[in-house]
């Protein structure tokens, strides 16, 4: 069973090949005994600094992504082509979105294996995908013929329908990532099944 235990497997450079869960469960383990984790969430004020940046650029990511999102429900901006909106909003909401990534791995690599344990986080991480799922297909489908209702005060159904679910997605991203902090359902309690499952404290290290 040596090759079981998380830092002794990896340390030999073999990775078991159990599940996916289990394998990634130690890996977070592995991450959590590196110097980089360990000094930043010891650190006094970095981990603060850190987890400031991810709120204030979620301001400039979602604020702007949110009145995107009103154009294309017809609620501000209508007399602005949405191409134009989108033109003068994408920029800045890259970098947002760049910075958002950056901070929250490093929230993440702080406290990994409490985090990958974390139901908000799991959560958080599916809508994430969701949100750019939604992204990809408006972009694919429904911009590419933006010249068709530019001009439109309101934007056709198919872009209707993607600014919502982009709205709700990102509502509830920062409701789950707000609920991180709090440990009700973390793995170190007695949890109820379903809880216990969707958290994979089977392969939490006890
Ligand atoms: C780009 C979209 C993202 C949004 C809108 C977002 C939003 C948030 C919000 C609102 C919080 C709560 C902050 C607080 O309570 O002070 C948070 C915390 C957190 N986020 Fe994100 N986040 C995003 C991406 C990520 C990514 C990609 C990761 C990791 C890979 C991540 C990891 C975390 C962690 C670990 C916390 C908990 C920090 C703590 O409670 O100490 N986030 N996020």
């Amino acid at each position: 069973m040596a090759h079981e235990s998380s830092t002794g497997a990896l340390d030999k450079g073999h990775i078991p090949r159990k599940s996916t869960r289990v394998f990634l469960s130690h890996f977070c383990e592995w991450l959590a005994t590196t110097q980089g984790s360990i000094a930043l969430h010891e650190s006094l004020y970095m981990y603060p600094v850190v987890e400031s940046i991810h709120v204030l650029t979620l301001c400039v990511f979602i604020g702007l992504a949110a009145i995107l999102d009103l154009r294309l429900l017809g609620l501000t901006l209508r007399r602005v082509p949405f191409s134009e909106v989108a033109a003068r909003l994408l920029p800045f909401m890259a970098g947002g979105f760049l910075v958002m990534i950056v901070t929250g791995a490093l929230l993440f690599y702080a406290i990994p294996v409490r985090s990958f344990h974390n139901v908000f986080f799991r959560a958080k991480m599916i809508m994430l995908a969701l949100a750019g799922l939604n992204a990809w297909v408006f972009h694919r489908r429904v911009y590419r013929r933006v010249l068709e209702w530019d001009l439109d005060p309101i934007a056709p159904r198919a872009a209707r329908v993607g600014g919502a679910v982009s709205l709700v997605l990102w509502a509830a991203i920062i409701v789950s990532g707000r609920m991180i902090a709090y440990n009700w359902f973390d793995c170190d309690k007695p949890q109820p099944r379903a809880i216990s499952w969707i958290a994979g404290c089977d392969a939490y290290p006890r």
